[in-house]
């Protein structure tokens, strides 16, 4: 059986840190309500003219370098995003184009915060029909785009990233199961309102900003996560006590723990970046893989969950052998 295996692993970040005392001093808010509400103590954010795109390729070169794997061996270049660098051609096709990989299919998936768990699940069935050998995988946001620096409801919780992964056919295991789900009656709950058919400008609220109902939005996503996790373990056989490390959605703290505990797994087993990164969307997971990867926490062999929870609703899952 043919099996897609990641064979490395790649990150970005923006060199501009922000931390939550520099909050403080633009919107009514305090340090300690942000780490005790969310985790989070800092997040980077893109320099003007630094782009979504811009992460991306220095994740996936550093990702292609680790792997020892030429661009132009690549069959395809797949982005979990949803600020593209431009409305079209896709950012993954820029990407391609910087890399040297021309010729293969390339293309975005906009599925919010779970965009590269969705953009995993695509290769991943890509490599195991035998259309795609070898792939490159991201997802990379620049999120803070869109953050209305006056809302202290929103501008505080999200960061700008990118992270990505090379994906082979391979005979050993790699990706055992992975889960994909979306429910757009909960549109409403978190949403950017502007667009190329409705226009470019929300007049109402003035300008491109991400709209979210917190609370709601929180509540659903544990239960939501506590029901991936079992449909998870099932398509891939296997046990709670059998997840080596689980690498969650980094958007909060709190979110993150109700499914450690619903896994039965403590913290130290549990990959938590929440707190340099902030919620960087689809950058999130693989922002956390590559930096539990460098750290040496997870190592060949290991088993990995992997979850996010989105704009969408979306919500997606992988479980796979390291
Ligand atoms: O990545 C996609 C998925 N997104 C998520 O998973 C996010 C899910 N939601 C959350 O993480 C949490 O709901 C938030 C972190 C967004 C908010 O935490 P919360 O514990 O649900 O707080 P809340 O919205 O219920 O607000 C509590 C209080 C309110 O004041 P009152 O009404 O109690 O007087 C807010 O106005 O905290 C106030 N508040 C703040 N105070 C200081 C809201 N934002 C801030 C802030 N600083 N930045």
């Amino acid at each position: 059986m043919t099996f897609a295996r990641i064979v490395a692993t790649g990150s970005a970040l923006p060199e501009r840190v922000v931390t939550n005392a520099d909050l403080e001093k633009i919107v009514d808010t305090s340090d300690e309500w942000i780490r005790t509400r969310t985790g989070i103590r800092e997040r980077h954010v893109a320099a003007d003219g630094e782009t979504t795109g811009d992460l991306a390729f220095r994740a996936g070169q550093q990702a292609l370098a680790d792997a020892g794997v030429k661009a132009s061996d690549l069959d395809m270049v797949i982005l979990g995003t949803t600020t593209p660098d431009i409305v079209f051609p896709a950012t993954a096709c820029l990407i391609q184009d910087r890399l040297g990989a021309n010729g293969c299919m390339a293309f975005d998936v906009n599925a919010a915060c779970s965009g590269f768990v969705y953009a995993l699940g695509v290769a991943n069935n890509f490599v195991r029909t035998g259309q795609v050998k070898r792939a490159l995988v991201m997802g990379a946001e620049t999120l803070t785009r869109m953050v209305d620096w006056s809302e202290r409801e929103t501008c505080v919780l999200f960061g700008d990233g990118a992270g990505a992964v090379v994906l082979e056919a391979s005979d050993e295991p790699g990706i055992l199961a992975t889960c994909l789900h979306a429910d757009g009656g909960y549109k409403d709950l978190l949403y950017n309102p502007v667009g190329v058919s409705v226009g470019f400008t929300d007049e109402k609220n003035h300008g491109v900003r991400i709209k979210m109902r917190g609370r709601e939005v929180f509540k659903i996503a544990v239960k939501t996560f506590d029901a991936l996790v079992g449909e998870t373990l099932a398509a891939a056989g296997m046990q709670e006590s059998d997840v080596d490390w689980l690498i969650p959605h980094q958007a909060n703290l709190r979110i993150i723990e109700a499914t450690a505990k619903r896994l039965g797994m403590s913290m130290d087993r549990v990959i938590v970046t929440v707190d340099k990164h902030a919620n960087t969307s689809s950058g999130s997971v693989p922002l956390a893989l590559d930096a539990a990867v460098r750290s040496g926490r997870v190592k060949r062999g290991q088993n990995l969950l992997l979850e996010a929870f989105g704009g969408g609703f979306t919500w997606a899952s992988a479980m796979l052998r390291y």
